[in-house]
């Protein structure tokens, strides 16, 4: 097996990336490891998580560039998409909400949006999204997003607790063999009906090796 490289010394190259390339969001990737990061850090920051994500700012970029109210992320693990929704210059999102039930990644979150935290346009909540009420929630949000579908036991149970008429942004997969998995579904028509929306503005599949991710954006 390879040694895993030392935590210095890939400190020291995301730091030299985020020199090189200008990027803020490598910039806050290397403070964040500089400042102790969970070992799946790199999970979520791999090229198919940030392509994923890449792929889904562009689509909104298209189709709800400016939502009108603060963005709300279920299922938002460390916050990775939260930065690049604050940082693309195609957007004009006011504020996000990361929300995640596990309660170890609100302040991994928050670190690494520590700038727009700064500024109120980020925080990071503990919460199971599936007892979450929204139509209560003030100000309404703009736009909530999914990206974790797959991992919810009743998609359709919990799309029927939020406000008819909503924005929302889903995606799902069809990677079944992943045991955290429980919601896949086979392809984009099936992924549709089980969405159920009352608008569809956008809906793509994206094959990578393993497995095709879904996604839609409409309303509720
Ligand atoms: C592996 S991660 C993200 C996977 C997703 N495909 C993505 O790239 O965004 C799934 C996250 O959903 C969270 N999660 C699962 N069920 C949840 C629930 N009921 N409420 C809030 N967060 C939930 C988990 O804690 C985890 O951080």
């Amino acid at each position: 097996m390879t040694p895993e490289p030392p935590v210095e010394s890939v400190h020291d190259l995301l730091r030299g990336m985020a020199a090189l390339s200008g990027h803020r969001i490598v910039a806050d990737v290397a403070r964040l490891y500089g400042k102790g990061a969970p070992p799946d850090l790199s999970i979520a920051c791999n090229h198919k998580q940030i392509a994923s994500k890449q792929w889904l700012v562009e689509a909104l970029a298209q189709t709800l560039p400016q939502p009108e109210g603060p963005v709300w992320v279920l299922g938002a693990w460390y916050g990775v998409l939260g930065a690049l929704l604050l940082d693309d210059e195609g957007l004009a999102v006011s504020e996000v909400v990361s929300l995640d039930v596990d309660p170890s990644c609100a302040s991994i979150a928050e670190t690494l949006n520590h700038r727009h935290v700064a500024s109120g346009r980020f925080r990071a909540v503990t919460a199971d999204m599936t007892a979450l009420d929204l139509a209560a929630t003030t100000p309404r949000p703009g736009l909530v997003i999914n990206t974790s579908c797959e991992h919810l036991a009743d998609v359709p149970g919990w799309l029927a607790t939020l406000p008819a008429g909503l924005p929302l942004l889903l995606q799902s997969n069809d990677y079944y063999r992943e045991p955290d998995h429980r919601s896949c579904v086979p392809s984009l028509a099936a992924f549709r009906e089980q969405a159920g929306l009352s608008e569809v503005w956008f809906a793509g599949a994206r094959p990578t090796k393993n497995y095709t991710r879904f996604m839609l954006i409409g309303r509720r």
